[in-house]
C-alpha cells in the first residue's frame, strides 16, 4: 500500500482527477487548514493559544523556470514581513526545489541567504525541508553556504537514508540546527533503510548525537519530528539521563496529527511546534501523508460516503 501510495503521488492523471473531486479535497481538510497563506495563520493563531508553536510551509515542488522561483521568494518574504504584526510563535519552512535548486543551484542559495537573513532579522530561524535523495547532497550543499552568512538557520535530515549519520558529523562542528525526520518518500534499500525498526533506531541514535557535548558546545540546534510516541517516550528518557533541560529541544508534528500527543507535551512542560501547510498544489504531499499511515485512505473513503 506504501509503495503504490508513493508511486501514485507522482502521477499526472491522478493528480488531476483528485484535485477535481470535492471528497478528496474535504479529506485533505484533515492536514490542511486551507490553500491560503490566511488560513495558515489563524490556524497558527488557534494552536498558539494552546502554547504550541507553529511553521508554516506553502506546497509546491518543482517550477518550470526562474519567474516561479521569484513568486515563490516573494511570496515567503511577505510572509516572514506579516510576522512580527501577527505576534505568533511562527517559523518557515521552505523546500529548495521550490527556490529554484533544479534550475541553477546558486538562485536557489541567493534565494536562501535572503531568506534566512529575512528570516533572522525578526528572531525566527529558517527551515529548510529535505526532498527526494537526488536532492540531498546538493540541499546540504546549499545549507553549507546558507550557514556562512547566517547562523539561524535549519535543515531537515531523514534518518533513513543509510548516509544521514556521515552527513550529520559533517555539519555538527557548524553549529547546525537539524529537524530529524524518518523520511516521506520512496527511495530503493541502496538508499535507504527498509525496515521500519531500523529507521526508528537510526532516528533515535541521530537525534540523540545533537545532545552530545560536542554538538552542545558547537551551538547544535534539534527538533525532533515525529508523532511515534515509543520514540518520543524514549527520546525524553533519554534526554533526562543526560541532564538536558526542556529548552534544550523541540518536537514538531504535523497539522491535524496525534492531536492528544501534542496537547500532553505542552502539558508536560516541552517545546513543541505543529508545522502547517498550505498551498493549491497538495496532492503529492497528500498521498505521502496517506503512504505515512494507509489508514488514512479509509478517511478518504468514508468522506466518499458521508
Ligand atoms: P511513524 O510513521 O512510525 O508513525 C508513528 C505514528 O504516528 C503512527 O502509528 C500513527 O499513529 C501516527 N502517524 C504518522 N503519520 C501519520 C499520518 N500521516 N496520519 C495519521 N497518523 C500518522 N519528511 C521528509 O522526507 N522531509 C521533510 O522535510 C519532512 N519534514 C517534516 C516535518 C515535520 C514537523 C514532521 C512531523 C514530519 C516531516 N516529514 C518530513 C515526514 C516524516 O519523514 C515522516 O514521513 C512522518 O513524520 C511520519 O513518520 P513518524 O515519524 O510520525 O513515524
Amino acid at each position: 500500500m506504501r509503495r503504490a501510495l508513493l508511486a501514485g503521488s507522482t502521477n499526472e492523471w491522478l493528480r488531476r482527477q483528485a484535485t477535481r473531486r470535492r471528497f478528496v479535497r474535504s479529506a485533505v481538510s484533515r492536514f490542511m487548514p486551507g490553500e491560503t497563506i490566511d488560513d495558515a495563520l489563524r490556524a497558527a493563531g488557534e494552536l498558539q493559544r494552546e502554547r504550541i508553536g507553529t511553521i508554516v510551509t506553502q506546497l509546491g515542488e518543482n517550477l518550470a523556470d526562474r519567474s516561479d522561483a521569484q513568486a515563490v521568494l516573494d511570496h515567503y518574504r511577505g510572509v516572514i514581513d506579516r510576522l512580527p504584526a501577527t505576534g505568533l510563535d511562527c517559523e518557515v519552512s521552505v523546500k529548495l526545489t521550490q527556490l529554484g535548486l533544479d534550475l541553477d543551484p546558486d538562485l536557489a542559495l541567493a534565494n536562501t541567504v535572503d531568506l534566512a537573513r529575512r528570516s533572522a532579522a525578526i528572531g525566527r530561524r529558517l527551515w529548510i525541508d529535505m526532498e527526494a535523495s537526488n536532492y540531498v547532497e546538493r540541499t546540504l550543499d546549499v545549507y553549507r553556504k546558507v550557514l556562512a552568512h547566517e547562523k539561524l538557520v535549519g535543515v531537515a535530515m531523514q534518518a533513513y537514508l543509510h548516509r544521514t549519520a556521515a552527513d550529520l558529523e559533517s555539519l555538527i562542528p557548524l553549529g547546525c540546527a537539524i529537524r530529524m525526520v524518518k523520511g516521506a518518500y520512496q527511495e530503493p534499500p541502496e538508499i535507504a533503510m527498509a525496515k521500519k525498526a531500523d529507521v526508528d533506531e537510526s532516528f533515535f541514535r541521530l537525534s540523540a548525537r545533537l545532545l552530545d557535548d560536542d554538538a552542545r558546545r558547537a551551538g547544535c540546534h534539534v527538533t525532533i519530528a515525529t508523532h511515534d510516541r515509543a520514540l518520543i517516550g524514549r527520546w525524553i528518557a533519554a534526554a533526562e539521563q543526560r541532564g538536558v533541560g526542556k529548552d534544550g529541544y523541540e518536537f514538531a508534528m504535523l497539522y491535524g496529527i496525534q492531536r492528544a500527543e501534542q496537547l500532553r507535551l505542552v502539558a508536560a512542560g516541552h517545546r513543541i511546534r505543529v508545522l502547517i501547510s498550505y498551498g493549491a498544489s497538495w496532492f503529492p504531499w497528500y498521498m505521502r501523508r496517506l503512504a505515512e499511515r494507509p489508514a488514512n485512505v479509509w478517511f478518504v473513503v468514508k468522506s466518499l460516503a458521508g
